[in-house]
């Protein structure tokens, strides 16, 4: 099978990977790729929203599959292009995708099937927006309502803040088109879990349960990132909590989309909120997390392809999907100032050879080559995972290999997965 991978971080790595593992797979095209992708894919400069541009390689190339990584192209419907023209892709369409793309179509969705998550309204409008939040207990959430690059949340723990997230937002409009529409939550006091899963429309399976560090400094301090590092399987989520997981949130989800008319086929993927054992869902999205992608798949078992198969052909009810008995650890390597301004262009030394050995592979996330030399080209820049057969075996090869790469300004938590290895581990 011939394979396109849409998008260029550190998850779109991971799944051209995986999907290179597959001995059903003759080769893998991506577009646009990176310089660790070129490594194991024909990389394409097509940009990850070009639909047009996408639709035509496909057809040009006789592409069996596409599979796509960003929300962007999701969003902007890439998947009913793709199936009027009979060309085969995994990922949600467009109404699909707004389980991830609006947070008050999600939350009215939610809050219709009952569906445990933080109490919340919505509002377009500055008066009414202040005047809810007037008489609130603190702290309270306040969202950007679009998609935001997971930047247009603010936790108020103050009146002053709250107020001033919410004229950013509808006034100033500092989150542009995403911040239109504020939304205005009661504040969860628990420990996070991302639970992912396949959806074929009727059947979900949820994948292992993983968690990322979205905050840039140890001990979950300073500002929120695109995620710093990620571990599975998280301890958190035991088998009696995915199980509830999956007849609370997963089915009611799969269900609701597809009563109204938009089937969810593709990655489910639950933000959840743990408070005293019960799940809440801080949020969906409709794609593969990054970076949990890169400690999710290195444990699949089952063909990545068959599963995506699977999916596109809603067979999933029929397919066993199995799991290695092994831990995974990604620790992301940034450029100096992110998730501030930071500089591109810088080179990097000490990386291992492209496929990685079995048990240590450093994904990259913002990387380009330049005169043969790979330089950084954005603000997260590697993840490097490892596995092991628990995590504090995994987090020491990642944090052993983490150590040999170095380039200016490089930064990276020491302490991701701790939360989840005991001290003697
Ligand atoms: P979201 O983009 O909605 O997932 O929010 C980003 C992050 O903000 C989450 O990963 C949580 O750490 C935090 N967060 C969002 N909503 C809440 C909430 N209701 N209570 C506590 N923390 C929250
Ligand atoms: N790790 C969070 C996300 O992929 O949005």
């Amino acid at each position: 099978m011939k394979i396109l991978v849409i998008g260029s971080g550190g998850r779109e790595h991971a799944l051209v990977w995986k999907l290179a593992r597959s001995p059903r797979v003759s080769s893998i095209v991506c577009a646009p790729g990176n310089a660790g992708i070129e490594q194991l894919a024909r990389c394409v400069p097509i940009k990850a929203d070009d639909v047009a541009a996408l639709k035509a390689f496909v057809t040009a190339e006789k592409i069996d599959l596409t599979v796509v990584g960003p929300e962007a192209p999701l969003a902007a419907g890439i998947v009913d292009e793709f199936r009027k023209a009979k060309l085969r892709i995994f990922g949600p369409t467009r109404g699909a995708a707004q389980i991830e793309a609006s947070k008050s179509f999600t939350k009215d969705l939610l809050v219709r099937h009952r569906i445990p998550t933080a109490a919340a309204r919505s509002f377009d409008a500055l008066k009414p927006a202040l005047d809810y939040l007037e008489p609130h207990p603190l702290p309270l959430v306040v969202k950007a309502d679009g998609l935001a690059q997971g930047k247009g949340v603010v936790i108020a723990t103050t009146r002053e803040q709250a107020v001033q997230a919410v004229r950013d937002m509808l006034e100033r409009d500092t989150f542009g088109q995403a911040g239109r529409r504020v939304v205005i939550e009661e504040f969860l006091d628990g420990e996070e879990l991302t639970l992912m899963a396949f959806a074929d429309g009727k059947t979900v399976v949820p994948m292992v349960g993983a968690q990322d560090h979205k905050r840039v400094g140890d001990g979950d301090t300073g500002p929120n990132t695109g995620g710093m590092g990620a571990y599975a399987p998280a301890p958190l989520a035991t088998p009696a909590l995915r199980e509830t997981v999956l007849q609370q949130v997963l089915r009611p989800t799969i269900e609701a989309l597809s009563k109204m008319g938009s089937p969810f086929q593709g990655v489910l993927y639950a933000g959840l909120m743990i408070v005293r054992g019960q799940p809440y869902v801080l949020e969906f999205n409709a794609r593969f997390g990054d970076p949990e992608t890169q400690v999710v798949l290195p444990l699949l078992k089952t063909d990545l392809v068959t599963v995506l198969e699977a999916v596109v052909e809603h067979r999933l009810d029929q397919l066993p999907i199995e799991w290695h008995d092994r831990a995974a650890v990604c620790v992301v390597l940034t450029a100096g100032g992110y998730p501030g301004a930071y500089a591109t262009g810088t080179p990097i030394t000490g990386l291992p050879d492209a496929s990685g050995s079995s048990e240590v592979v450093v994904f990259h996330a913002g990387t380009k080559r330049q005169d043969g030399t790979v330089v950084t080209a954005g603000g997260r820049v590697l993840g490097v995972t490892a596995t092991g057969r628990g995590l504090a075996e995994a987090r020491d090869r990642a944090y052993g290999q983490a150590r040999a790469i170095s380039f200016d300004g490089c930064h990276f938590r020491s302490d991701i997965g701790a939360r989840a290895i005991r001290p003697t581990g």
